[in-house]
């Protein structure tokens, strides 16, 4: 059902690999709402092709960037703006990826040139696309910016590995840039805090069944889906949300607020 919430908006949203990604499912959240999209990846994953099927769907040209690469960066807001007229309402960072996790290298043996990768393209990237977008001055005012993240930037999580750090700097980005951008441009930054959900990215932490089972059993509401999160991404696009910046917004279905749930009681007493 549209509510045509986002009606007259543009936006670009990374990281649409494949159906189940959060950002293929906000893609076509926001273009139901009412928005026009440019959808971008990295060259690599462009070459699996199934971001034509989406760029169909919502009518998007598809602008292929490493989000590693300011040069990249800049031609996709360049083109971005061209292909709007104009400039950016709204910019989905839904990007990540851990080298060593990749290779089976546990939090204690990381290797540091992996893991300066893994930072760079996890967390510093969101630092690249606000840098570009504010030296290009490609955002409208009151433009809202949304990267994905996990709760394990403030608790321990194992098999979350160095990604725990590459969280906690990308919701550290996201309040430093969000207030400059904020005071230069009303333009707001935020993270979202979602629960585990079975994407390519999501599938790839260790044990991933257990962790997903147990943070069902232990969200009061249940995990948020994607379909969930995609809403909810699409509300923080809206004006609707026009004085929250700055925030990590859990979407966990109240994970991260709950102590033990009955459900968890029972099954230790089993
Ligand atoms: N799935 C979960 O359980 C979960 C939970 C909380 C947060 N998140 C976060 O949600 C976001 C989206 O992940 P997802 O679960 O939809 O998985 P996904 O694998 O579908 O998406 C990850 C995307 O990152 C892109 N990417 C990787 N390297 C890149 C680069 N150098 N340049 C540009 N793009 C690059 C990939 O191509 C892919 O499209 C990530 O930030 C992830 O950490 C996921």
């Amino acid at each position: 059902m549209s509510n045509a919430l986002l009606k007259g908006k543009k936006g670009i949203i990374f990281g649409a690999l494949d159906e189940k990604s959060i950002a293929w499912k906000t893609a076509l959240k926001c273009h139901e709402e009412g928005a026009q999209i440019v959808l971008t990846n990295a060259p690599v994953a462009l070459r699996m092709g199934e971001i034509n099927k989406l760029a169909e769907a919502v009518k998007a040209p598809v602008i292929g960037a490493d989000v590693t690469n300011m040069d990249d960066l800049k031609k996709l807001f360049e083109e971005s703006m061209k292909h709007f007229g104009g400039k950016i309402d709204f910019v989905l960072h839904s990007i990540g990826m851990s080298l060593n996790m990749r290779k089976g290298k546990s939090y204690t043996e990381i290797d540091y040139g992996f893991n300066q990768k893994t930072l760079d393209i996890s967390a510093m990237s969101l630092h690249r696309v606000l840098r570009t977008a504010w030296d290009l001055d490609a955002l409208n005012e009151w433009a809202s910016v949304v990267a994905l993240t996990y709760i394990a930037a403030q608790r321990v999580f194992p098999d979350y590995n160095e990604m725990a750090d590459a969280k906690s700097l990308l919701e550290s980005v996201t309040r430093s840039f969000g207030y400059h951008y904020a005071l230069k441009k009303k333009v707001r930054v935020n993270t979202i805090s979602q629960s585990p959900t079975r994407t390519t990215a999501g599938s790839g932490v260790k044990g991933f069944d257990g962790f997903i089972t147990y943070a069902e059993k232990m969200s009061p509401l249940g995990n948020a889906s994607s379909e969930d999160c995609a809403n909810y991404i699409a509300v923080m696009f809206s004006d609707y949300t026009r004085m929250v910046t700055m925030q990590n917004l859990f979407h966990d279905g109240g994970f991260s607020y709950t102590g033990v749930t009955a459900e968890v009681i029972n099954q230790m007493e089993k």
